[in-house]
């Protein structure tokens, strides 16, 4: 009971439902037992001008009940249904009922009129008159037969009530349903929208009660996708300002090295240019991250995967040749995605850049695309010492970096990836490269192939 008030308060839908359905009911079952009720007298009043019009008969024809007549029962009817016409006083009263001649042993003081009289047990329904040659005549019928008769005429007229009211609650429930499912399809719009995706919610073919709540919450909307822009143009605008005089300190730092100087300061200027390149590469992430945040253009024309893997490899050869990595690209499938071309290199190259600089020197790196189901997979995979199961969620965190991780980093590539994946609607798992030794990582990026004009 307790958990159908719950449910009554939270659901509007099984609400409505609900009274909808106790109220056909209760409507039914009065409509049904009026019907019923007035039917049956209807029957019963039938019935009591039946006995009218045949002591009337007998009167205008001046018939009279002589033995014979009231001595042939109906035979061939029903016993129960026939009607007993007879003199008053033409039987004595009989305890066992009607006599031997088939007449009723009624009281002969009984005036002209309806009753309902109990013979010996049994009930009928008795007319007396005076005919008008003065003999005093009885039509009778057994109450029994009478009311068998009127319930049967009653319970015919509720028969349409018991076969339309279980119809008129499939109808409601139906049509309760279906009032809500323009509800319950927009929450599912919702849910399945990426973070960036802060567009109004189309109201037009909305029901005009919701409309208000939606047009509410595009509002806010809005203002949510005014202030994420505007945080994320603030995040831009500083990382743009400070890259002109980092650039700058960069170029006298160059100038300085030039210059003739102590071995001690030599190596301050070192650490220094050090320092200053770390925070080059900080602020360029950091810009990454803010256009990867936000919405972007749909791509006019798909791009080939190969292509980007060669451009990154093209920056990041240098890097890997340092560390003595052997690096490059596995088979010769390639795949067309569309995605744009500096996603596809902000995605790749993030991911090709952890691969040589968390494996350790003289390691392996290998990079790979191809199709599975309809979709383009792309594998980056390093015999370095991958990522544990505790750390898997985390490394996607802005600025997180796996504890004890020496390499210099701002710990936004990840963040960038993820966030450039979830805009495009790409999937990313990590996995170690040795499942066995646990070491070495994979990433995998699965994407869609299609272009997002076909997909819709
Ligand atoms: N291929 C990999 N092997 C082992 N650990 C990795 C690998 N890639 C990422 N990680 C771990 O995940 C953490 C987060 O990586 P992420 O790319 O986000 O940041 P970062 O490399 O530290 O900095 P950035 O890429 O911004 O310069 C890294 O600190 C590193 O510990
Ligand atoms: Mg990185």
């Amino acid at each position: 009971m307790d958990g159908l008030k719950k449910h009554l308060n939270q659901s509007v839908q099984f609400k409505l439902s609900f009274t909808l359905s106790l109220a056909i009911l209760v409507v039914a079952i009065v409509a049904g037992v009026v019907s019923f009720m007035s039917a049956f007298d209807e029957a019963h009043e039938l019935q009591d001008d039946v006995l009218r019009q045949v002591a009337q008969l007998m009167d205008r024809q001046h018939l009279s009940p002589t033995p014979p007549i009231a001595d042939a029962r109906l035979k061939d009817g029903d016993e129960e249904s026939r009607v007993i016409v007879q003199r008053l006083g033409d039987s004595s009263p009989s305890p066992v009922g009607v006599d031997a001649g088939g007449l009723l042993p009624l009281p002969t003081t009984l005036a002209d009129g309806l009753y309902t009289l109990e013979v010996s047990g049994e009930a009928f329904r008795v007319l007396v008159k005076t005919t008008a040659a003065g003999e005093r005549i009885v039509v009778a019928q057994e109450s029994g037969f009478r009311n068998e008769i009127a319930r049967g005429s009653a319970l015919r007229t509720v028969m349409p009530f018991l076969v339309l009211v279980p119809v008129l609650l499939l109808i409601v429930a139906d049509l309760v349903r279906k009032m809500f499912r323009p509800i319950a399809t927009l929450s599912r719009e919702i849910d399945q929208r990426a973070e960036q995706e802060l567009h109004p919610v189309d109201e037009r073919h909305l029901p005009v009660e919701v409309r208000p709540f939606v047009v509410a919450i595009n509002r806010l909307l809005a203002r949510v996708a005014q202030a994420m822009d505007g945080q994320r143009r603030f995040v831009a605008d500083a990382a743009h300002e400070l890259r002109s005089p980092l650039t700058a300190l960069s170029l006298q730092a160059e100038r300085l090295a030039e210059a003739r100087m102590s071995g001690q300061a030599r190596e301050r200027l070192m650490t220094l240019r050090q320092g200053i390149e770390r925070g080059r590469s900080l602020l360029d992430q950091l810009l990454t991250l803010a256009r990867a945040q936000s919405a972007a253009e749909p791509p006019k024309s798909p791009v080939s995967v190969q292509g980007i893997f060669r451009r990154v490899l093209e920056d990041l050869i240098p890097l890997a040749e340092a560390k003595r990595i052997d690096i490059g690209v596995e088979g010769l499938q390639d795949a067309q995605v569309w995605v744009s071309e500096l996603d596809m290199i902000a995605i790749v190259k993030n991911l090709v850049d952890n691969a040589i600089r968390y494996t350790p020197e003289g390691g392996r790196v290998d990079l790979s695309v191809g199709m599975a189901e309809g979709r383009a997979v792309l594998r980056i995979e390093d015999n370095g010492p991958g990522i544990p199961f505790a750390e898997r969620d985390r490394v996607f965190d802005p600025f997180y970096r796996t504890p004890g991780s020496e390499r210099i980093g701002s710990g936004l590539g990840l963040s960038i990836v993820q966030a450039i994946a979830s805009r495009i609607g790409a999937e990313i798992r990590l996995d170690f490269a040795s499942e066995a030794r646990q070491t070495g990582l994979i990433v995998t990026v699965q994407l869609s192939v299609i272009a997002p004009s076909q997909a819709t």
